[in-house]
């Protein structure tokens, strides 16, 4: 495995949770939201968007898994779940990427039935040339290309989620 030169750099990425704050901030405007991050990939992201999001807000995590090792299953395990009722609450939906959209759909549809006043999703990097699903994004950080990264919370085998930047992993030849 050989770990590429960051695709996006600390400074890179704390820029763009700013930017992506500001539009959440502006859209919401004292409105309460749920923060609902998707466990484990995005906890990273998560924790450095709400920092910027002002309140009232509340936090909570979904854990799921589609993956494993460097594909997608195609199948969505749910191992822990939203506690409280979500039944009228403004929920915005935060993920680390988006690739098939086979997850997030998945997850969507679910929360979509317990009657949200609203559902949103910000994802922080979206390989949109992939996406067999298309469901609506309300929040993207980067656009990336069809390439396995890792870093910023992303894994492979659920090493290198600590990296504080974003690279390309290469399988060694
Ligand atoms: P989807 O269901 O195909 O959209 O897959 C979404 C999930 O696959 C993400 O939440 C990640 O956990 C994982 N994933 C997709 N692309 C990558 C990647 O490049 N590196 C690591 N994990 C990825
Ligand atoms: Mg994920």
């Amino acid at each position: 495995m050989v770990i590429g030169k960051p695709l996006f750099t600390e400074d890179q990425i704390q820029t763009k949770v700013e930017e992506l704050a500001r539009k959440i901030n502006d859209d919401y405007k004292g409105r309460d939201i749920l923060a609902v991050g998707l466990l484990k990939g995005a906890f990273m992201f998560y924790s450095d968007l709400v920092r910027h999001l002002n309140g009232p807000l509340t936090v909570d995590f979904i854990m799921s898994s589609s993956y494993v090792s460097d594909r997608s299953s195609g199948k969505v395990t749910v191992h822990y779940d939203i506690r409280e009722p979500i039944t009228g609450k403004d929920v915005l939906i935060i993920e680390d990427i988006i690739d098939t959209g086979i997850s997030l759909n998945y997850l969507l549809e679910r929360l979509r039935q317990r009657s949200p006043k609203s559902l949103k999703t910000c994802v922080f990097l979206d390989k949109r040339c992939r996406r067999e699903i298309d469901i609506p994004i309300d929040y993207v950080g980067f656009e990336i290309p069809d390439e396995f990264v890792i870093g910023y919370g992303i894994d492979y085998n659920d090493q290198f989620r600590n990296l504080p930047y974003i690279s390309i992993l290469k399988k060694s030849t």
